[in-house]
């Protein structure tokens, strides 16, 4: 079939901020313990940390990580988690009924974001706790000296203060399962009491007000309305999470399920909008898109997994390539809404529902769903064009007309290049591409093709054969454009 591209140089979604490739580390089964971190792993630093992971990491080049949780941190005592590693205590994690070790606290993160590259946004617990523990928290960590929980961090090591700036109140406040949940009016009180607090010690901080934890919750889209009621003069983004699964073996559904995130984040913007009337206001509140990704796969296995123990094995989704598809159509979607989503986070960064696996003592590899953010990460950060596509469509029950091709078109201006990433939702033919881009060149080079492509659906990549789904890197002068039949693409175009 054909698919035809039409763009223009002057219609501009937005410019990409990097924070939307960010990711997400909770302490939760083994992302943390076996992931991140394993004392006695051959490949393991001087400080416990699995350079083989953060060699992974690292490639991502993903520029924010949120820690730590996520469900856990709605029951989790910061204090719990600083000073001499002997002194720290065992404790219940009623999120996970798991055992917590706090071997792996606040210093040791930093000290991991340092080595990969990366920037801490640190969630706070308004589950179980509130205002007093926020303002400790953010003084020792944020406040140079003088004082008691800033003198104690400078006692446990670190002279210089922390300096986070980017802090979440709190994590899904909406669910019941939460530890600590609340009412929309609770939550957007407290919310608000704790975000003036972090204010009053530093404007420049940035807050992350909690919206619902998906678009299926009763209780959405009201409680984003209340909540922004309340917290609208000091949140600066409000949160969104989203889930995506496969259910009843349904490929063609499967793959037109971004257009819940597309119809998530669009809902979100109106009532944030309306909330900005409401309030006679001219701020605009961003949106953290801060969890999303694919998770059903492991949820039999997870109910088999004995509880209160370090490292339990919950939340090993083995990805296939057909998720790795899906995960290149919610990237998009992410890119698309660029002018209002400014951070997202790739739920999570490893083992746990993770684009990167370990076994314990053990090699680590990549998954499926590690290459479309590979690329979205390396390629996406530049101005979004506004594009139109002329491609024939599926009806699908659930979700009703279905374009077969799913495309985001990234210009990067210094570099003279536009950059074109392409799902082809097509389970039987392959797209032949033509672009129609005014304010171009009328004939754009193509250098370079990289696609995602398997026979089978359901491949992935495991321990002993890590590379079934790779990327096919074709370069030099390409055309014509052909993205495979259920395929991911990216085609780079020169535009010089
Ligand atoms: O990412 C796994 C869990 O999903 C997180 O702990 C929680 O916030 C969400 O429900």
């Amino acid at each position: 079939m054909k698919c035809t591209v039409y763009a223009s140089s002057e219609f501009v979604i937005g410019t990409v901020d990097k924070r939307l490739f960010g990711s997400f580390v909770e302490q939760l089964g083994r992302c943390v313990y076996g992931g991140l971190y394993e004392k006695d792993h051959p490949l393991s630093d001087e400080d416990g940390l699995r350079t083989d992971v953060m060699k992974l990491v690292r490639d991502l080049d993903v520029p924010l990580v949120r820690f730590p949780g996520g469900n856990y941190v709605s029951n989790h005592r910061w204090e719990d988690s600083v000073g001499p590693l002997e002194e720290r205590p065992m404790r219940i994690d009623l999120a996970w009924k798991a055992l917590d070790p706090n071997q792996f606290g606040i210093k040791e993160f930093l000290n991991w974001c340092q080595k990969v590259g990366t920037e801490p946004m640190m969630a706070l617990n308004l589950g179980t706790r509130g205002i007093d523990e926020a303002k400790d928290l953010v003084e020792y960590c944020n406040f140079p000296g003088g004082t008691e929980l800033s003198e104690l961090r400078k006692s446990h090591g670190s002279e210089a203060p922390y300096d986070i700036k980017m802090w979440c109140l709190g994590n899904e406040m909406d669910g019941p399962w939460q530890v600590g949940h609340k009412s929309a009016e609770e939550y957007g009180r407290l919310a608000s009491e704790v975000g003036k607090a972090l204010k009053l010690f530093d404007p420049s901080l940035e807050l992350v007000a909690c919206g619902s934890s998906s678009s299926s919750m009763p209780t959405f889209p009201a409680w984003e309305e209340t909540v922004l009621e309340h917290t609208w003069d000091i949140a600066d983004y409000l949160s969104l999470h989203m889930y995506f699964r496969n259910d009843n073996d349904d490929t063609e559904t499967f793959l037109a399920s971004s257009k819940r995130m597309d119809q998530f984040i669009e809902t979100v913007v109106h009532v944030c909008d309306y909330v900005k009337a409401k309030k006679r206001s001219t701020k605009t509140m961003y949106l953290s898109f801060d969890e999303w990704n694919v998770w059903f796969h492991s949820n039999e296995q997870d109910k088999e997994e004995p509880d209160w123990k370090v490292g339990k094995h919950l939340l090993e989704d083995v990805y296939t390539f057909e998720d790795a598809l899906v995960v290149g159509c919610v990237l998009n979607s992410l890119l698309k809404h660029c002018d209002r989503v400014k951070i997202a986070c790739l739920a999570q960064l490893v083992n746990v529902i993770a684009p990167i696996l370990t076994e314990d003592g053990g090699p680590s590899w990549v998954q499926t769903i590690y290459w479309p953010f590979y690329y979205a990460s390396k390629y996406g950060r530049g101005e979004v064009l506004d594009i139109r596509l002329n491609v024939p469509s599926y009806e699908n029950h659930k979700y009703g007309e279905v374009l077969y091709a799913d495309a985001v078109l990234v210009y990067h201006e210094e570099e003279h290049e536009l950059d074109l990433f392409l799902v082809n939702r097509s389970l039987d033919e392959e797209m032949e591409l033509a672009l129609d881009i005014t304010g171009f060149p009328a004939t754009l080079k193509c250098i370079e093709h990289i696609s995602l492509h398997h026979a089978d659906l359901k491949s992935v990549n495991d321990k002993d054969n890590p590379e079934t789904i790779k990327p096919v890197v074709k370069k030099g002068e390409i055309g014509p454009f052909i993205a495979q039949k259920q395929s991911w693409n990216l085609f780079r175009f020169s535009v010089s």
